[in-house]
């Protein structure tokens, strides 16, 4: 497997991990209404020219097909982080937070399903939010890790 950053043509493959992560592994914690307000199909359009506002993608590979894929916008905010199947999230998260030396902090709003992911890398809740996606509330987690400050200049 690999991780490098975000193509253009990545946009059908991202729409696809999106959508069947979270039908696969989110259907554990979520219902069938929310997982459709989720993600009702894949919709590449939404993931087409995704760095264009200063995010930073980082894509998962294995065996030449996307599996994954986590993005870091420029305030430190871990925006979409889908794996689809399972086994990329260590290796993506790990480049996201090499790519995210020197910002003071990380936050997230995690799903249920992340939630003990980001717990094991010393992220701590702040609050639980309920979320609307058109009419149908899904509960998340803002979740925030304070990272180590940048070494002092010589
Ligand atoms: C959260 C998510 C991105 C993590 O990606 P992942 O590929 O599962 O991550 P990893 O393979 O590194 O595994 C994370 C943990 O789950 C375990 N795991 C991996 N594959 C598994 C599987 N098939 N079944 C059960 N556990 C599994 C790993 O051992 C690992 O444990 P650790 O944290 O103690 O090391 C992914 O589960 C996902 O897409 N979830 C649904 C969408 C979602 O909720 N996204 C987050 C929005 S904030």
């Amino acid at each position: 497997m690999i991780v490098r950053r975000y193509r253009p043509d990545d946009a059908l493959a991202l729409a696809e991990v999106f959508h069947h992560a979270v039908h696969v592994t989110a259907a554990r914690d979520y219902g069938p209404s929310q997982l459709d307000a989720w993600s009702s199909a894949p919709l590449p359009d939404r993931f087409a020219d995704r760095e264009a506002d200063g995010r930073i993608v980082w894509v998962a590979e294995d065996a030449a097909r996307v599996v994954g894929f986590i993005e870091l916008e420029p305030n430190g905010h871990i925006d979409c982080f889908y794996c689809h199947p399972r086994g990329a999230g260590t290796a993506l998260y790990d480049a996201l937070e090499a790519g995210a030396r020197g910002m003071e902090q990380l936050f997230v709003d995690a799903s249920k399903t992340a939630r003990p992911f980001f717990e094991r890398r010393g992220f701590e809740v702040i609050e639980a939010q309920n979320v609307d996606r058109g009419g149908v509330t899904l509960m998340n987690f803002r979740m925030e890790k304070r990272q180590a400050p940048p070494a002092p200049r010589r």
